[in-house]
């Protein structure tokens, strides 16, 4: 028997062991067994379990009538010995006789430990076969959460699957999407990075390396590993790892000389190993998950009266006094020699109460309370027993109980901590999950101290599951903000995320939205479309109205094109008030003095026509704009024609024999207009009618403008209208061409056959000039033939006679010029 067997109704055996767990050499052992490491957080959580029972005795509220007892053996990190005190436990003897309970009197309630995982799987299949309940404060792996295999398993600390979840969480939390992995090769380390693993990348973060800590090499691998951390751009390394497989590593970062932020997992994230004053500089703004703290009222005075000659855990206490007074009990035969320096001799009397160590520190009990919690869940599971309110006789005797009995009122217990916290198992014998997440800061004195500064609890209502204080944290790289790691850099509004082959989702590039797309979200996978009459601004982050375009007379164009068509307008009335003077004169008599009035006045009209395209299409301007083109210019060209025909009729008039004369009439010509006009007349009426123009708004020409023109209705009918035009226009042209070499002495073919040709040319041009042209430009290009080609008919029809009219003035002057002309 390692310790102390006090009277007991309660026997709870603590399995101290562990990886990071006392031991102390054991007595009477089978086997040898050598223990190198003493952990004095052990000692700690021996006294709890001293404290609790002795506080659950001292209550005549809890369990009146009972004392609870304990047994505690120290099983020395090795896997019989585990086995070895459980068997123990459960003969009630220091012999193990498989199968029977030798300790007839007092019933064995349950098993507190062990603390490792794999001891805990051998246990629970042993102790299923008599159903003792098995309640380990220390081990996490998934697997025992496996309530087929290990009915009689529970654990006062979250399975490593949660710790996982709330690692990944951690990271998605601060932003990290390209991390880092490192794991020991045990299944502790490769469960839980798997687990991290799955948890970040369904989260759509990344992974940036996956390295294994090699337990079987001597340098468990760390060349390798730190040079993939060197190499790799992930800031963010995840450690699952316990802190003596972790020394190597730091050793090779400190020789590499690289820095990262470290994020442990519980088998490290509060270990005083690896806080190491070598280590500190890596070490500090280290963030990781740890069991949950809790404190316990009074353990602290408790803990101050052990002394080294009481029996329970005698030699541990002993080992812990001369480590802590740097003293040496030298009454004893050698029996611990692990402070063999010291030259002072222990007293007994040296006093705790001034002492600062992992032992007298309550402040953050984490196993310790695991310890605590489990031992208030046997207490709690028997006091319900006590008080089974079943019928008589089918309730079981507090006093003489079967295994069975009382783990069927574990699996049922539930209740609150003297903190508030409340105690329960799940269906898998796991407790409500609640963890720390701890930040390692340096103090003043170069000690490492382990800072709460958030939790991961599962039992919070949504939203306050994982909670940080980011302004809590020290960051190893001594920055104030949270670090960046990531692959890629966010991609701004504007820009759209685009996977690059071969490389993880996280690493990608970011890409200008497409033409009339935008996003206003940093990090969009896609853009959106703007509406139709919406377009991007230069920043592709919101649309916006899309700019309206029509040729208006504040537009230069605009106004250069109108004023110029007022001014040219007044040339032709110029030219008719000449007329009108000089309509004597025998050069204005000859040329069919009212149909060049007619001419005079729809030539003004032509160039005022072009007004109706400027200013926005309102659907009377798109109705009428052609229509009144089309209308004045028939109306000119066929005054033109008119006249052609004219000249050819009166040279054959002059003819003898001819009986043309009576063709030659003025009204003639006046009939041939009209006719002619009418023609067209007819023509913009049919269009008008069936497929009249009005005004659109074309998104397709510009994508970035809304164009508003007039839809024509039927191009058809513009283009005949405008052939319509042409012809007259050939007819003057060609019976002007044949007829230019009549002698006339005003021969008027001359100058209708240029103008004609100049008319035709414009308008022939104009055909794919407007078939290029887009937008407010179409309507500039066909002002510009309007005013184009009414200048070309002024010109050639009216500059040459006014030039005769204005030279042949009776001016004293020209008057003189003639005289001498005529003497000559
Ligand atoms: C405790 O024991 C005493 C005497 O043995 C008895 O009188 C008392 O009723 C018991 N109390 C309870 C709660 O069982
Ligand atoms: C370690 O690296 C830091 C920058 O990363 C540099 O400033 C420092 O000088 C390096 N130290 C040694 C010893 O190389
Ligand atoms: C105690 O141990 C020391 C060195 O390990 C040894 O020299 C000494 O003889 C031992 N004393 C006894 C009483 O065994
Ligand atoms: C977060 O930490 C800062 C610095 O320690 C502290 O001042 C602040 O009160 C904390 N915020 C919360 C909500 O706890
Ligand atoms: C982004 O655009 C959507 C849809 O247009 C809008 O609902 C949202 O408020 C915008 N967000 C920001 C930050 O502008």
């Amino acid at each position: 028997r390692a310790l102390d067997l006090e009277h007991v109704k309660l026997f709870i055996n603590p399995v101290l062991s562990g990886s990071s767990h006392i031991h102390f050499k054991p007595l009477n052992i089978l086997f040898s067994c050598f223990c190198y490491r003493i952990y004095i957080q052990n000692l700690q959580q021996l006294q709890v379990i001293r404290f609790v029972v002795a506080e659950i005795n001292g209550n005549p509220d809890i369990l009146p009538n009972v004392t609870l007892g304990f047994q505690a053996y120290d099983s020395c990190d090795v896997l019989q010995l585990d086995l070895k005190g459980a068997l123990q436990a459960v003969t009630g003897y220091d012999r193990i006789i498989p199968n029977y309970r030798c300790a007839g009197d007092v019933s064995l309630s349950s098993i507190i430990g062990p603390s490792i995982s794999t001891h805990s799987i051998l246990l629970s299949h042993i102790l299923r076969l008599f159903s003792y309940p098995l309640i380990s404060h220390y081990a996490t792996s998934p697997l025992l959460s496996n309530k087929r295999e290990f009915p009689s398993f529970f654990r006062t600390v979250p399975s490593d699957i949660f710790q996982s979840k709330g690692l990944a969480d951690l990271l998605l939390h601060l932003g990290w999407t390209w991390v880092g992995l490192l794991a020991v090769d045990t299944d502790y380390g490769q469960q839980g990075i798997q687990l991290v693993q799955q948890g970040i990348v369904s989260a759509g973060a990344c992974v940036a390396f996956s390295e294994n800590i090699l337990t079987s090499h001597p340098d468990r691998n760390a060349p390798h590993i730190v040079k993939v951390m060197k190499v790799s751009t992930a800031k963010v390394v995840v450690i699952f790892a316990n802190g003596i497989d972790l020394i190597p590593i730091l050793e090779e970062m400190i020789k590499q000389n690289i820095t990262r932020i470290l994020i442990a997992s519980d088998a490290w994230s509060i270990s005083t190993m690896a806080s190491l004053k070598t280590f500190s500089a890596h070490l500090v703004g280290t963030i990781g998950i740890a069991l949950n703290s809790g404190t316990i009222p009074g353990l602290r005075e408790f803990l101050n009266t052990i002394h080294p000659s009481m029996t329970l855990g005698r030699y541990l206490i002993r080992i812990f006094w001369e480590l802590t007074f740097s003293c040496k009990f030298i009454d004893d035969k050698n029996q611990t020699g692990y402070f063999s320096n010291a030259v002072k001799e222990c007293t007994g009397s040296e006093n705790l109460a001034s002492v600062q160590n992992v032992y007298t520190d309550v402040s953050n009990l984490r196993t310790t309370y695991s310890v605590y919690t489990a031992v208030h869940a046997v207490t709690k599971s028997l006091e319900d027993m006590k008080n089974c309110k079943y019928p008589q006789g089918s309730c079981p005797d507090i006093w003489n109980f079967k295994p069975w009995q009382l783990l069927y009122y574990l699996k049922k217990v539930r209740f609150k901590l003297k903190d508030g916290r409340e105690v329960y198992f799940d269906k898998n014998g796991d407790p409500p999950t609640v963890y720390d997440i701890v930040n390692w800061h340096l103090s003043p004195s170069g000690d490492m101290h382990h800072v709460k500064v958030g939790s991961y609890d599962m039992a919070a209502p949504p939203g306050k599951v994982f909670t940080i204080n980011t302004s809590a944290i020290i960051w190893t790289t001594g920055e104030r903000q949270v670090p960046i790691s990531v692959c890629s850099q966010s991609c701004p509004p504007g820009f759209w995320k685009a996977a690059r082959k071969g490389e993880p989702v996280c690493c990608f590039q970011c890409v200008p939205c497409p033409q009339g797309e935008i996003t206003n979200q940093t990090d969009s996978f896609t853009c959106i479309k703007c509406l139709w009459d919406m377009w991007p601004n230069s920043e592709k982050t919101t649309c916006q109205p899309k700019p309206v375009e029509y040729l208006s007379y504040e537009d230069p164009l605009g106004t250069i094109l109108s004023s110029t068509s007022v001014i040219s307008s007044l040339v032709p009335v110029a030219i008719l008030k000449i007329f009108i003077k000089f309509k004597t004169t025998p050069i204005v008599k000859a040329n069919n003095y009212s149909l060049s009035c007619l001419l005079l006045v729809s030539l003004s009209f032509c160039f005022l026509c072009s007004l109706v395209f400027i200013g926005y299409p309102q659907p009377v301007n798109c109705l009428l704009r052609q229509v009144t083109f089309g209308m004045v210019f028939a109306i000119c060209v066929s005054c033109i024609l008119a006249k052609t025909i004219m000249v050819v009729f009166a040279f054959m008039a002059t003819k003898p024999g001819s009986n043309l004369k009576k063709w030659t009439n003025p009204h003639v010509s006046y009939v041939m207009v009209f006719i002619c006009s009418l023609l067209q007349f007819i023509l913009c009426i049919t269009w008008l009618s069936i497929a009249s123009p009005y005004p659109e708004q074309n998104i397709e020409t510009q994508p970035r403008l809304i164009i508003i023109q007039c839809n024509e209705g039927s191009p058809t009918a513009f283009w005949c209208m405008l052939g319509y035009l042409g012809l007259l226009a050939s007819i003057s042209f060609v019976v002007a061409f044949l007829a230019r070499r009549l002698p006339d002495s005003f021969n008027e073919a001359k100058f209708i056959t240029f103008s004609m040709l100049a008319f035709l040319s414009v308008w022939v041009s104009f055909i794919p000039a407007s078939v290029s042209a887009q937008g407010k430009y179409t309507v500039a290009m066909e002002i510009f033939a309007i005013l184009a080609s009414s200048w070309a008919l002024v010109v050639c029809m009216f500059a040459n006679k006014c030039f005769i009219i204005l030279s042949a003035r009776p001016t004293p002057l020209a008057t003189a010029e003639l005289t001498a002309k005529h003497r000559r």
